[in-house]
């Protein structure tokens, strides 16, 4: 057994002579939970070994205590604190993925263990080295883990507090973009509080048009809404997420997304267009590749590819984000393109569009994956 092996320059296994200890943070308590065991599974899997020791955390178990979470789901974190939990109940939602995306998932339960475990605050033996967040949405991608992280002092791959708090936030993102002469949908904003007719007939304006919950991923609680009959429901259903809603004014045109790479030297990668055969780009076509086409390098001219990339980066550096990130858009005809969300931490399948484009910079999977933790030590 070859223990020893070439460790990332600067890191703190370089000159201990261990592998370097690395937390796949997943599952946790947002709905995108199911999506996130599978990612941070295939993460975990993905990991050169020879450098990295891989342990799979959900953590759930953090907030086993947390008068916030669902009853179902505060049993399943005592569950887990117990090490009781070996199947994941889906939801009828996840029901519908594919079956080797839900095998993902049950894989990833059978294996990770409560990240309670993770976060020893002197140096245990199980004290990670580094977390790679396999979380998507609140309570993982909103910047509450990442100060969790902070404070204890564990480095992170991915973006700090500051930029994940914005980027999880449609409405907020969208104002730090515009200050920054950034394109972004036209919009208002509906607090649960004030919903009045008022608010109602100006969203009514924007048909067609896109009612969000703003703090939310992977498509979850929003609709595409034409007719002024259907905008009430989208509006309860966006709710049921969140207690703030943005209504976006339809863009119409071509939906492309560019990953973004670095720190110091920061590079877009090639960008992906998403053509869906559904209405848009909702939760089942994004995790079936059946129902939908993801072109990469995306058939753009040579200008407008660059033009699309340096945007992506002026997005990305507009939120402050770190490392990596994905930045959605459309192009439209009479505004050029428009960014719709900036992603921190994209979906990390192996068929996700951004190791996508990873590919077809030649960066493989393994070597993003070990790329990222690079930039999370390099500080
Ligand atoms: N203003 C808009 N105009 C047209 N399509 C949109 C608009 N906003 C969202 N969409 C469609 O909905 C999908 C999801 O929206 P997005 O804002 O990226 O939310 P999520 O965080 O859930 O990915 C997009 O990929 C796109 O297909
Ligand atoms: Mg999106």
């Amino acid at each position: 057994m070859n223990e020893i092996a070439k460790y990332p320059k600067g890191s703190k296994a370089d000159h201990t002579g261990r592998r370097i200890r690395v937390g796949v943070l997943l599952g946790g308590a947002s709905a995108e939970r199911e999506i996130s065991l599978a990612s941070g599974k295939m993460i975990a899997e993905n990991l050169p070994k020879d450098k990295y020791e891989v342990v799979l955390f959900d953590s759930l178990a953090l907030m086993a205590a947390n008068p916030k979470l669902s009853p179902d789901l505060a049993k399943k974190a005592r569950a887990l604190i117990n090490h009781s939990v070996n199947q994941e109940k889906l939801t009828e939602r996840d029901r519908q993925l594919p079956a080797k995306f839900k095998q993902e998932i049950q894989d990833a339960v059978a294996s990770a263990i409560p990240a309670t475990e993770a976060i020893e605050v002197v140096d245990g033996k199980r004290r990670i080295d580094v977390a790679f967040i396999g979380l998507h949405g609140p309570y993982g991608e909103d910047g509450t883990l990442q100060g969790m992280l902070e404070i204890l002092g564990i480095p992170y791959v991915g973006s700090g507090v500051l930029a994940s708090a914005l980027a999880m936030d449609k409405v907020m993102a969208n104002k730090m973009l515009a200050a920054e002469s950034i394109p972004v949908p036209e919009a208002i904003v509906i607090e649960r509080e004030n919903l009045d007719k008022d608010t109602l007939n100006r969203a009514s304006a924007f048909l067609p048009a896109f009612i969000k919950p703003s703090r939310q991923g992977s498509s979850i609680g929003m609709s595409r809404v034409a007719q002024i009959s259907d905008l009430q429901p989208a509006i309860n259903k966006a709710f049921e997420f969140d207690d703030r809603l943005i209504v976006e004014r339809e863009l119409d045109g071509r939906e492309i997304t560019v990953g973004v790479l670095g720190n110091r030297k920061i590079k877009a990668l090639p960008v992906v267009e998403i053509v869906t055969r559904g209405e848009f780009f909702d939760y089942q076509a994004k995790y079936d590749p059946e129902l939908t086409d993801e072109i990469c390098p995306a058939d753009l001219t040579s200008e407008l590819a660059s033009q699309v990339q340096n945007l992506a980066i002026r997005a990305h550096r507009a939120l402050d984000c770190h490392s990596y990130s994905r930045v959605d858009m459309i192009i439209t005809k009479d505004r050029g393109p428009v960014v719709i969300e900036v992603n921190t931490l994209p979906g990390m399948t192996i068929n996700s569009l951004f190791p996508k484009a990873a590919a077809a910079a030649g960066i493989s999977f393994n070597e993003l994956l070990d790329r990222l933790i690079r930039l999370a030590l390099e500080e």
